[in-house]
């Protein structure tokens, strides 16, 4: 018996010793949580233990707590460095808080840093990051961008889907509504996205009333809907899925393609992300201009900024995705044609490779929703010369197998 008790005596001891802080994020978070990054200024997200999202820190270890455009309630300071002291506590010089005193007195508010590198065909073009101000010199990125100044077109976007957490990811109602960024187009881009102007659009281009209402329809998901290369749903906290909603990170794609075959490639990256439990890389980006036929059918280049008389922000002929496993090395492309009008199978930029791919489940071959194909990275490398270089690679073909090219 005395025995039993100085186990269990011991054990406890044992558990108070490794009293990580844990939170509940349905629970014990805050209206507005404050990015919490770690000592490398990586960002803490949750995980899913079993039906509950928890947010899990080491006793004594240091977060950065930070609230981009507003304050820590308690401190009213933008950002604090607070010790995880167990439990749910946590301590700023030397006083004790709850996580719930600390959150923002704002949603944090996400930015743009222009000007990080560069990228496009011999380093051309420009490469910017969305993410957010977290010092006054340290920029926390959760998107970047390679941006076409000259057609005010984004070539593709860069983030990591993070497989270990995606699961345990913040899902919450409403979205924010695009933001412009500055110095990046020369149109109102709220004006060429809305219907409306979409249909004046083609009646101009395509020079038929007739026609263009058969283009245009709204009920019929046949408009240019802001499609989101970058996916909210591929981020974990609220923060870094409301971090998604900029122009930059958006290219003109058809609705039922993007509702359609686009969506089921974000649902299949994100499966395949949770199943191999770790990090993948996922670029996404544009290919060509879309060309429709107008009605003598001479086939018309479509560009939603000449709503504002500009040949800018083409509505891309693809979009495509890379989908990179750094650690395994192990990578595939996808391609989806932005044109639901289109009535028999299209030519297609690289050699289709689907059926080697375990994890590409969709109805892929579906014309109205996106007809969708799959090459090799270096494939589609050769027909986008933008397409960045990942070097050699294995086939990511599905979460554990990869086949040798
Ligand atoms: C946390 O920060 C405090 C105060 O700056 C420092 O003394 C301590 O060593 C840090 N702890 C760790 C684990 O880095
Ligand atoms: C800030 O803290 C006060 C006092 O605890 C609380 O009433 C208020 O709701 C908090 N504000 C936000 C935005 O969380
Ligand atoms: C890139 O550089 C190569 C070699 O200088 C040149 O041949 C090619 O035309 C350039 N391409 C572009 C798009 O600038």
């Amino acid at each position: 018996m005395a025995q039993y008790q100085a186990l269990i005596f011991l054990s406890l001891v044992l558990l108070v010793a490794g009293n990580d802080c844990i939170w509940d994020t349905s629970t014990s978070f805050p209206e507005f949580s404050p990015l919490m990054l770690d000592s490398d200024l990586e960002m803490i997200l949750p995980v899913l233990e079993g039906e509950t999202s928890i947010v899990r820190v080491a006793e004594g270890s240091n977060i950065t707590l930070v609230c981009p455009g507003s304050a820590i309630n308690a401190t009213k300071l933008v950002s604090a460095v607070a010790t995880c002291i167990g439990d749910t506590q946590v301590t700023i010089n030397d006083k004790t808080y709850s996580l719930k005193e600390l959150g923002c007195l704002k949603k944090p508010k996400p930015s743009i840093k222009k000007g990080v590198g560069n990228c496009g065909v011999n380093g051309t073009d420009e490469l910017h990051a969305i993410g957010f101000k977290i010092a006054p010199f340290v920029f926390y990125e959760s998107v970047r961008v390679c941006f076409d100044g000259t057609t005010q077109t984004t070539l593709y976007t860069d983030h990591v889907l993070r497989g270990a957490h995606i699961a345990a990811k913040e899902v919450t109602p409403g979205r924010p509504g695009f933001k412009t960024g500055s110095g990046f187009y020369s149109v109102s881009m709220s004006r060429i996205y809305t219907k409306k102007s979409q249909l004046a659009l083609m009646v101009k281009l395509l020079g038929s009333e007739t026609l263009a209402s058969t283009i245009i329809n709204g009920g019929k998901q046949l408009y240019f809907s802001k499609g989101h290369m970058s996916p909210d749903a591929d981020f974990v906290t609220e923060a870094l899925q409301d971090a998604t909603y900029f122009y930059i990170n958006a290219l003109p794609q058809w609705q039922a393609f993007n509702n359609g075959n686009w969506k089921q490639l974000e649902f299949a990256t994100r499966t395949l992300a949770e199943e191999m439990g770790s990090d993948l890389r996922i670029y996404s980006g544009g290919w060509g201009v879309l060309q429709l036929p107008d009605v003598n059918n001479n086939p018309v280049d479509i560009h939603l900024g000449l709503t504002d008389g500009e040949q800018v922000v083409p509505a891309p002929a693809v979009t495509w995705k890379v989908v990179h496993d750094e650690k395994t090395g192990r990578a595939v492309a996808i391609i989806g044609v932005n044109n639901p009008h289109i009535t028999s199978v299209p030519d297609t930029i690289c050699p289709n490779i689907c059926t080697s791919l375990e994890w590409v489940t969709f109805a892929v071959t579906e014309l109205e929703d996106g007809y969708t194909y799959c090459c090799t990275v270096d494939d589609l490398r050769k027909a986008v010369p933008y397409v960045p270089d990942i070097g050699t690679v294995k086939l990511l073909a599905s979460p554990t197998s990869g086949c040798r090219l």
